[in-house]
């Protein structure tokens, strides 16, 4: 008998001839990817379309072979190819060799002294965005928190307010997005050449993001002045290999990315986060009584962002809970052996931190809103990849800790001046698992003032 499973060994659930599962896992990826695990084990396959095949897995120490030790056998996963209509090569799509040397060369702008630089922008922007809210009034709190953090992205990025990049690249980032999800659902997406409505919207919202980072860069680049936002570092940045700086269209690849990856995953985030808040009053009440022992009346300031522990825990829950990035998709390049199983070259896997953050192998009462769980030192006992909401190895999240220092800063400048609940009459609030894990229909919530 050979050692190693492989795909006919290996169980999963029967598909249609033409489609496989494909219908099912688009329906409801996150229920679909859950009963795989709970009928078929730690590693699943299914198809999706009539040839490709794919597991599904979910075991701590295989996931990190995948993403960690042998993750040179593996490429991005062939849906991200829609993406590179937008971000063309930058850090999310692009691999190998190149990936590496881009990623060298942009890290340092993402150290933790660089963004704290920025910390003083978020809790600028946060705070003169929510002085407008009017107290007693309802708002579609998804809406609310994706302006503020679009928000933060211009102004860290460009230097640019709120209002010029909202209407600059706010608005093509939405449409492009709506309909970049539809184009990777479908076995065959729409060739761009057709000239139906939805094509014609998508190409005009790619060509209004690029032609509005052009103009930008254009600008930088006839200025000596020396600016230190996200778009300054890059452009002043050198590989350590061959001394050369990025071309225009690298910088517009990896702004474009940034900018992609970096304003809507925080903003789900943070609108859950306010909605398990709401639903659990015992952990507002404590969220509340941390900002006030630590801030008080007084203006929030960057230094606040670390003693702030109890707050970072409730994000980092809401992130078990509702993690952005629920599935994380590779290609096998290679033929590979992880752990008792072979996989071939041109099969899929995917590994998904939603159903991993569920798992009560790893988490009590997986299902309930406990920050409390992060307070005992649970990161150092959990295996690495049981929870890991930035995905890991070679090409983990550039942004993590941008992302919990602007969360964190947010929800206190929120919470400092606002009580928010949810309103009354309130639709059921489900996930949709869309390129990122959003609230259907939002949140509505309603926001006094202290
Ligand atoms: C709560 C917020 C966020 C979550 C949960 C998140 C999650 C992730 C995950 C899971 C990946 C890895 C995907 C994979 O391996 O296939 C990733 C990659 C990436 N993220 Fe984030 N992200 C967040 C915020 C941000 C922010 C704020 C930025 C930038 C300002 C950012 C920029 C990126 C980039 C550029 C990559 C690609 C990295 C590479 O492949 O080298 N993300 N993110």
């Amino acid at each position: 008998m050979e050692k190693f499973k492989k795909w006919s060994q290996i169980n999963g659930p029967q598909g249609k001839w033409l489609t496989g599962n494909l219908h099912t896992f688009a329906q409801d990826p996150l229920h679909f990817l859950t009963k795989l695990k709970a009928d078929y084990g730690d590693v699943a396959k299914f198809r999706l379309g009539p040839t490709q095949k794919v597991y599904h897995v979910s075991k701590a120490d295989l996931i990190k072979e995948i993403l960690v030790t042998k993750q040179s056998k593996f490429i991005k996963s062939k849906d991200l190819k829609v993406l590179k209509d937008v971000v063309g090569e930058g850090l999310l799509t692009s691999e190998k060799d190149y990936h590496l040397k881009q990623r060298r060369l942009i890290q340092p702008a993402f150290k933790k002294s660089h963004i704290n630089n920025y910390a003083q922008e978020m809790i600028d922007v946060t705070t003169n965005y929510i002085k407008d809210w009017e107290h007693g009034l309802e708002y579609q709190m998804s809406n609310e928190m994706m302006n503020i953090t679009l928000g933060i992205i211009t102004k860290t990025m460009f230097s640019m307010n709120f209002e010029e990049g909202s209407k600059v690249i706010g608005e093509p980032i939405e449409t492009y997005m709506k309909i970049a999800v539809k184009r990777m659902r479908s076995i065959l997406p729409m060739p761009l050449w057709l000239p139906t409505k939805n094509n014609k919207h998508y190409k005009k919202s790619i060509a209004t993001l690029k032609q509005a980072l052009t103009n930008i860069i254009e600008i930088r680049r006839k200025t000596d002045d020396k600016y230190e936002d996200l778009l300054g570092i890059l452009m002043r940045a050198r590989s350590e290999e061959d001394g050369l700086g990025m071309s225009d269209q690298q910088l517009m690849d990896e702004l474009m990315t940034i900018f992609l990856a970096g304003h809507e995953t925080t903003a789900n985030t943070l609108t859950w986060t306010m909605y398990l808040l709401s639903n659990n009053p015992h952990v507002m009440n404590k969220l509340n009584a941390e900002i006030k022992e630590i801030i008080g009346d007084r203006k929030v300031e960057p230094h606040h962002y670390t003693q702030l522990t109890y707050t970072q825990n409730v994000f980092w829950e809401s992130l078990r809970l509702f993690p952005p990035a629920y599935v994380i998709g590779r290609q096998v390049d290679e033929d590979v052996e992880i752990g008792d199983y072979f996989f071939k070259k041109g099969e899929m896997i995917l590994i998904s931190p939603y159903v991993m953050h569920r798992d009560p192998l790893y988490f009590d009462e997986p299902d309930l809103f406990l920050p409390e769980r992060f307070e005992t030192g649970l990161l150092k006992t959990l295996p690495q990849f049981a929870f890991f909401p930035f995905g890991g190895g070679p090409r983990v999240c550039i942004g993590n800790h941008f992302a919990v220092m602007e969360a964190v800063l947010i929800l206190a400048c929120i919470y400092q001046r606002y009580q928010v609940t949810l309103a009354p009459v309130h639709h059921k609030v489900k996930p949709q698992p869309l390129i990122t894990l959003r609230p259907k229909h939002g949140v509505k919530m309603i926001v006094s003032k202290r």
